[in-house]
């Protein structure tokens, strides 16, 4: 089956959704973007994308601060999203990849509002990252997380992207899973594309917002679930290097991750060296909620339909 993308008003075969050598974005990442996830139901047979409203609003920020511009409203990005998801017949978990970015041909750094924006949309097949069943392992990264003072990190610009891209790298080649970037004193920001959790004495803990880190979708959903469904409060701080090394669980959450439990930094176990019980209760819960199987959290889902003619069975 032959993927279609969208791409500056079009639907286009993937393979001919391409931009030009000299565009901007390419040359000096200016550009910014949304990952979404959306979860194959086989019972209902149907596909229901998370939180969707709520990432394209997101990007519509991510946009205001970066100085680029959405080319649609946000209910008509829901349903453009919608209508290339049903294009794609995808009957599998799905990544679907929203991003602006200026499209000026231009060899100069520039100032970025006289540069044209454009926009794109597409989808790939997506299973599980990493196999977290058994917990990851993480190391400290020598990269420190990009400073607000510096680029934006809350606003998603694909340049950012090296230096979480680095931290991975640098995590893999030590034989670990995932990076944990600090900031530039030393307090914990986030992984390569997950905010993070410790969980002490049955309380959560999260780097708060000023931490230089994104303000993860998958964050807002954890600490609402802890609140609403386990009865526990997080608290948003500063957090410490060495609290890690005390705490009882460590949690990553992003939409490409979903919710990984964290079981050794630098070879030093944490926790009990297994997957925490708020850890495991936060995976049930985000895993029936994602797949449509949690009546009470429908809001959060849209459901893709098959196309109306049998020549579009999804
Ligand atoms: C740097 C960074 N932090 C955190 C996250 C988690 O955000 P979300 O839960 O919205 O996917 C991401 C995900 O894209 C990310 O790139």
């Amino acid at each position: 089956m032959k993927r279609v993308a969208y791409l500056n008003g079009k639907f286009l075969s993937y393979q001919k959704a391409v931009i030009p050598i000299g565009t901007h974005a390419l040359q000096y990442g200016s550009g910014c973007f949304e990952g979404i996830r959306a979860y194959w139901n086989a019972e209902k047979k149907k596909l229901y994308v998370f939180r969707l409203k709520d990432h394209f609003e997101r990007l519509g920020r991510s946009c205001k601060t970066l100085h680029m511009k959405l080319p649609l409203t946000t209910e008509a990005l829901v349903k453009l999203t919608v209508e290339l998801l049903a294009k794609n017949k995808h009957r599998e978990n799905v990544y679907i990849r929203p991003f602006v970015y200026k499209t000026s041909d231009i060899v100069s750094v520039f100032n970025l509002d006289r540069l044209e924006n454009g926009f794109g949309i597409y989808t790939v097949p997506l299973g599980s990252i990493l196999n977290v069943k058994e917990g990851i392992n993480a190391v400290f990264s020598s990269w420190r997380r990009v400073d607000s003072h510096t680029v934006p990190p809350g606003a998603k610009p694909t340049g950012i992207y090296l230096n979480t891209s680095l931290a991975k790298t640098e995590a893999e080649e030590k034989g670990a899973d995932e990076a944990i970037l600090l900031n530039l004193d030393d307090s914990i920001a986030e992984g390569s594309a997950e905010n993070l959790f410790i969980v002490k004495s049955g309380k959560l803990i999260t780097p708060s917002i000023d931490q230089n880190i994104l303000e993860g979708i998958t964050r807002n959903t954890v600490i609402e679930l802890a609140e609403k469904e386990l009865n526990i409060r997080t608290a948003q701080r500063k957090v410490q290097k060495d609290e890690l090394w005390t705490c009882d669980e460590i949690i990553l959450t992003g939409t490409g991750m979903e919710i990984a439990p964290v079981v050794k930094i630098e070879d030093r176990t944490v926790g009990s060296g297994k997957i925490g019980p708020i850890t495991q209760k936060l995976r049930g819960l985000y895993s029936n909620i994602v797949h449509g199987k949690d009546k009470r959290y429908l809001k959060w889902l849209t459901e893709v339909n098959c196309l109306p003619s049998p020549a579009h069975n999804c």
